[in-house]
């Protein structure tokens, strides 16, 4: 069985105010049993992870470079998001894919980056609008998934968060026959490629996850979690996810 892990993704949202939450959620959740994650901007890592010492919160990046230091401005490297106190890092998120250009091949090089620092990758993948409708939705999730796990991945440090581009931010979900679906075939093709290991590695929805529609996520097969956006950012609205994914 897969440890159960709810993550939160802030992309660029969050400045000094916002650390409230963190302090809300930290007491919201003292007695969940699933592990919980924050994924704040660079700048709030270091102090987040200050506030969430002896508590059951981990801190994460949202991306890393795959190198480990040098001339490549703006960036972030996998030892400085482990210096400032992250256990965690999102990679291959479909926004860094879109926005960023990043490739298949950029996110197995981060990945690798990010693991041998230690670090758990959370591994994003999920189609768009236009590939769902051309029923290509399995197809894309495998190649992703291929290309974006290099071999030799520590399984251990290893998350998968399969989130559908379509759903992200608009309030739309799939169906739960359809997570499923794509969550099944995720197990199976891990498996495949792996071995039984694979049956431990978290795999995580994302995509418009609330309070409201988590438990029934939850109750899908092979669904180990969610990475949620806009609802981690009030500590009230994700304490309830993080809940609903302790009972389930
Ligand atoms: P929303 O929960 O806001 O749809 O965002 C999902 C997401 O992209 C998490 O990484």
């Amino acid at each position: 069985m897969a440890r159960k892990l709810a993550a939160g993704n802030w992309k660029m949202n969050g400045t000094t105010a916002a650390l409230a939450e963190v302090a809300a959620l930290t007491a919201a959740i003292e007695a969940e049993t699933c592990e919980v994650l924050l994924c704040p901007p660079a700048t709030l890592i270091s102090r987040m992870a200050d506030m969430a010492q002896g508590s059951g919160l981990m801190i994460g990046g949202q991306t890393c470079h795959p190198n480990g230091s040098g001339a490549h401005t703006g960036d972030i490297s996998a030892a400085m998001l482990t210096d400032a106190g992250a256990s965690h890092v999102i990679l291959g998120h479909s926004e860094r894919r879109a926005d960023h250009g990043e490739t298949d091949e950029d996110v197995a090089a981060q990945t690798a980056a990010a693991t041998g620092e230690g670090l758990i990758a959370i591994v994003c993948v999920g189609e768009t609008e236009a590939e769902r409708d051309a029923g290509v939705t399995l197809n894309v999730v495998s190649t992703q998934l291929a290309g974006s796990v290099p071999e030799g991945t520590d399984l251990a440090k290893l998350v998968i968060a399969y989130e559908p581009v379509w759903a992200i931010g608009t309030g739309r979900t799939p169906t739960l026959e359809q997570i499923a679906e794509v969550h099944d075939h995720m197990r199976a093709e891990l498996t495949e490629r792996f071995g039984q290991g694979a049956h431990n590695i978290p795999l995580l929805y994302g995509g418009s996850v609330k309070q409201s529609n988590a438990a029934e996520i939850f109750a899908v097969s092979n669904v180990d979690g969610a990475l949620v956006g806009g609802a981690s950012l009030k500590a009230a609205d994700f304490s309830g996810i993080v809940s609903a994914l302790s009972g389930a």
